[in-house]
């Protein structure tokens, strides 16, 4: 049994060019799309309770620990993506670089990124929704806007985007680079908005304790807030669309890294500094914090701007997830007959709507808290092996052509691994637990049905990726 046997690269290369999806997107693209991706329910949601209940006013300090992380991360995926461009991300690099079964857990875990990830996002929706809802005078009873765990039945608006989104993926509807543009430019003037109001309203006096639970409040929160970070990588998913992916692609991950990590940093401090931290734990705090110092039209005009931000970054982990069992079931790891694809509208419909099922139960009965650590714990586990992945492919494969070489790699990827396997640490026990219940179930599959129906398998020995 060889569960370490390799994808050649030049194989992946070959499979990118076989497909050849059309080469479009330029630098600037894929900082918007980055964007797109990225801003959502971590800065909008996750900040109050990361501040609340772990890092009170260093939550800037957190921003900038999980930030550090994922720019080491970033850069060595920025490598991986360069010099692999083809869809399937931290997967299919793993592939190249471990082997399959490495890969195989790799997948298994971005599916909790992308599918868990979108139920965490739905919920900060919901939190939103309702939180304007109220503004305007309509209350939604709790038993229907919160789940069993906080006194509540099922979390009805979170159930509902993710069936809506289902529906519109279903359909075929993909985000345009136009559209996303749009809804980049609302999010980002719903931040701007926020800091131009909130900004000359710090009281400095409440960053006072600044660091009310340690270091290790600071690190835990930092651990958390990660999850605002998420959505990086999926730049480098769309790798095989990139007009120049050498430039564009380094440009468009670090890039849009740098942008919103300056923001989140920028937003922590106004947040902490306008209400004090303790107050924070709210499902909505940057809509709060406008409101607490009287601006009830900003508030709203915010929490608008927030919701459509959130909605963006739902639909594109909707749609990521696809491209994961996609590439899974490309290499008969998975059955390629979930993500049959439906005859009139030319999507992956069952796979879709199973998926948007799982995400809408997930989303309808979990915590916030519950999901966003399971998502970041995913996804930080393969952002430790994307760091190994490089150094490996720099030693099995040195001579492969690189068109962007991550800097003082023997430096930076081993700070990837070590930094993100340190957030991952962080996390509580009972993460852990959900978490090796998850790889547990993810073995079981791979060992019961990938290893024998694995293109690999079939294809020992002959070098025809297309059979
Ligand atoms: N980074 C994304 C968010 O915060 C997933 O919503």
């Amino acid at each position: 049994m060889d569960i370490f046997r390799k994808k050649d690269v030049d194989v992946l290369l070959a499979e990118a060019g076989a497909k050849s999806l059309k080469k479009t997107l330029n630098g600037v693209d894929l900082i918007l799309l980055g964007i797109g991706c990225i801003i959502g329910t971590g800065i909008f949601v996750l900040t109050g309770v990361a501040a609340a209940k772990y890092a009170g006013p260093a939550l800037m300090l957190s921003f900038v620990l999980s930030g550090a992380a994922c720019t080491f991360a970033a850069l060595a995926y920025a490598e991986l993506a360069a010099m692999v461009p083809i869809a399937g991300s931290a997967y299919t690099y793993s592939y190249a670089a471990l082997g399959e079964f490495v890969a195989w857990i790799v997948g298994w875990n971005l599916i909790l990124e992308y599918t868990v990830g979108a139920s965490t996002v739905a919920v900060g929706w919901s939190g939103y929704v309702v939180g304007l809802l109220k503004s305007g005078g309509i209350t939604l009873p709790k038993e229907f806007t919160s789940v069993p765990m906080d006194g509540g039945m099922v979390n009805v608006p979170a159930v509902l985007i993710i069936l809506f989104l289902t529906w519109l993926l279903v359909l075929g509807t993909k985000e345009s680079a136009t559209l996303n543009r749009i809804l980049v430019i609302i999010k980002l003037a719903a931040v701007f908005i926020f800091i131009a109001l909130a900004g000359p309203k710090v009281n400095v006096a409440n960053w006072d304790p600044f660091m009310p639970f340690g270091f290790s409040g600071v690190a835990t929160g930092a651990a958390i807030v990660f999850f605002a970070y998420i959505g990086f990588d999926a730049v480098a998913t769309a790798a095989e669309e990139c007009k120049n992916p050498n430039k564009d692609l380094p440009m468009g991950i670090v890039g849009s890294l740098v942008i919103c990590t300056a923001l989140y940093i920028i937003v922590a401090a106004i947040l902490t500094g306008v209400v004090p931290y303790k107050e924070l734990n709210s499902p909505e705090p940057v809509a709060l914090a406008l409101r607490y110092i009287g601006y009830n039209i900003g508030s709203a005009l915010v929490g608008t701007g927030a919701l459509c931000g959130i909605t963006t970054v739902c639909l594109v982990l909707m749609f990521g997830q696809s491209r994961i069992f996609f590439a899974m079931s490309r290499d008969g790891l998975i059955p390629s007959g979930i993500c049959e694809v439906h005859p009139k509208y030319g999507t992956p419909y069952k796979i879709t709507i199973v998926a948007g099922i799982g995400c809408a139960i997930l989303a309808g009965l979990l915590p916030i808290g519950i999901l966003a650590e399971l998502t970041n714990i995913g996804t930080l586990f393969a952002f430790v092996v994307a760091g190994i992945g490089v150094l490996a492919l720099r030693n099995t494969a040195p001579d492969l052509p690189r068109p962007f070489r991550c800097p003082a790699i023997n430096i930076i990827a081993p700070l990837a691994s070590l930094s993100c396997g340190y957030l991952m640490y962080m996390l509580p026990v009972e993460t852990w637990i959900r978490f090796g219940v998850w790889s547990l179930i993810g073995i079981a599959i791979y060992f019961f049905y990938g290893y024998n129906h694995s293109h690999m398998n079939k294809l020992t020995g002959k070098a025809n990726i297309n059979q």
